[in-house]
């Protein structure tokens, strides 16, 4: 079996888009996320893969909590530009004009226009092959009803994932 084979059918997992946010004392950044899932009812948990080399990575680390924003399907491009930018040159908050909403019990920021808005606390980081799996307690929900999910396309994961 070739890898480009096993890369394909793996593409036949459906995946929402989303949006991850990380907020320390002196950094803040956004990026996009598609091997995101729920894991538990009881507690409400979490689990986002995150690679070593974003920026956000040790923000989630120091932070110990985060926002994951389920994406609407009107916002694909912000998940393309979140997910092509890096912040290791421009803030992605600025360049990209992402309209934030407060947060209630976590540091960062409510992506707006976003079908859901949780607010997570890490409980675990689990390394996973090439990516770290940051499995989150969901502390809050907000969310529009009236909305539909971002899903992850093949022409969206050709583009990175
Ligand atoms: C649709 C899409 C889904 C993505 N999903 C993930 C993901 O689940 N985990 C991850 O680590 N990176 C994912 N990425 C890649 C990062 O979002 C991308 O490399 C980003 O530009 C990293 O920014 P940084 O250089 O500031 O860390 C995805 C990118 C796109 C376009």
């Amino acid at each position: 079996m070739n890898d480009e084979q096993i890369k394909k059918g793996l593409r036949k997992i459906v995946n929402p888009v989303g949006l991850v946010v990380a907020k320390t004392d002196d950094k803040k950044d956004v990026t996009t996320v598609a091997w995101i899932s729920k894991v538990s009812n009881d507690p409400p948990l979490i689990v986002v893969s995150i690679a070593p080399e974003r920026y956000i990575h040790p923000l989630i680390e120091e932070a110990g909590e985060f926002v994951l924003a389920l994406l609407s399907e009107e916002q694909e491009a912000l998940a393309l530009s979140c997910g092509t930018k890096t912040a290791y040159h421009i803030d992605k908050f600025d360049d990209v004009g992402i309209e934030t909403q407060e947060t209630q019990f976590v540091k960062g920021f409510h992506i707006k226009g976003a079908i859901a808005n949780l607010e997570c606390r890490v409980k675990d980081a689990v390394v996973a092959g090439d990516h770290t799996l940051f499995v989150a307690e969901v502390l809050a929900a907000n969310y529009d009803e009236s909305k539909r999910p971002l899903i992850m396309t093949n022409k969206m994961g050709t583009i990175c994932y």
